[in-house]
């Protein structure tokens, strides 16, 4: 039986092949795409939601969500995703949104749904938080919550934290502390799937699908990662994806995270206690090492079975 998730993200190019990575997987039963702003402002990750669930001939829901952080001010990543989200590359326009905020889509889906659910967030998490913050008993019917989100040593938005965890580090607060487990694909993770333009040609030839070539197109227009080098750069979201889809890609390790909510430089820096120091309750699930080969063998072949 197909996992049923919810998808919540900000496209955002490494969110286009998380989305198109989940649309193509019959693993997983994709529910509803809630959509926040994060990479870009909302207006943008909306609009790209819908065009990437039309690329892919879907008919799964997209639901608008928070334009902002719980608190503080909303910061985009245009330097990395450009101006629109997906790097320049335009698609087609998509369905209108779906009617309901996302947070109120969650909670329905959850009361509603047969088995728990699973929350995959691949963004701010916003619009998890909101809805199991203002509904907490519905989070029983929460199988996990599988997230991008972190890093346990150096960020990539400010020196101390990654961008999801520092976008709205009160939501991830909530969500790690609502009980349920809390899976991490971390900064560390996701330096392992590193993109090249070399991996990207390859990518092209399996396949003559508008999905694949929009996404080989959007990961062409990311710029290399300084951090991790300049060779390429990191597919960060669909690694949350693939855990559930093929979790022998990855080892883990069970531990308590947290995050800080302090006001200085700290902000949104995930507190992961690895080799558990703390005694703190283990809370996290820490995706450490990826069969990226294994990975990007996955994320070509299910991407070439789009339209
Ligand atoms: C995360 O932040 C965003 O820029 C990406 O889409 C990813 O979700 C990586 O830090
Ligand atoms: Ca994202």
């Amino acid at each position: 039986m197909p996992l049923p998730v919810i998808l919540d993200c900000d496209p955002g190019t490494d969110d286009a092949f998380a989305i198109l990575l989940a649309l193509a997987s019959p693993e997983l039963d994709v529910l509803a795409i809630t959509v926040a702003g994060g990479n870009v402002g909302l207006e943008h990750t909306l609009r790209n939601a819908r065009a990437l669930t039309a690329l892919a001939g879907s008919n799964v829901p997209v639901y608008a969500g928070a334009d902002r952080p719980l608190l503080g001010a909303f910061v985009s990543e245009t330097g990395v995703h450009g101006e629109d989200g997906l790097g320049g590359i335009i698609l087609p326009d998509g369905k209108p949104p779906a009617p309901g905020l996302a947070a109120d889509v969650v909670r329905r889906m959850l009361r509603d749904s047969a088995e728990p659910v699973t929350l995959i967030g691949i963004g701010p998490a916003t619009n998890l938080a909101l809805a199991l913050t203002t509904e907490p008993a519905l989070t029983k019917h929460v199988a996990q919550i599988v997230l991008m989100s972190g890093a346990w040593a150096e960020g990539n938005a400010t020196p101390a934290a990654e961008f999801n965890a520092w976008s709205d580090p009160e939501a991830l607060a909530i969500l790690l502390a609502c009980g349920r487990p809390v899976v991490f694909a971390t900064l560390e993770l996701t330096a392992q799937a590193l993109v090249t333009p070399a991996l990207i040609a390859a990518w092209r030839a399996l396949g003559a699908g508008r999905c694949l070539q929009a996404a080989c197109d959007i990961q062409s227009a990311v710029p290399p990662s300084r951090r991790l080098g300049g060779a390429g750069a990191p597919l960060h979201d669909p690694c949350a994806i693939a855990w559930l889809i093929q979790p022998g890609l990855f080892t883990t390790r069970t531990c308590s995270a947290r995050v800080d909510l302090g006001p200085g430089p700290g902000r949104g820096r995930t507190l992961i206690d690895r080799w558990n120091r703390t005694g703190d309750a283990l809370n996290a699930m820490v995706l450490e090492t990826l069969d990226a080969p294994g990975f990007f063998d996955l994320l070509g072949h299910r991407l070439a079975l789009l339209p």
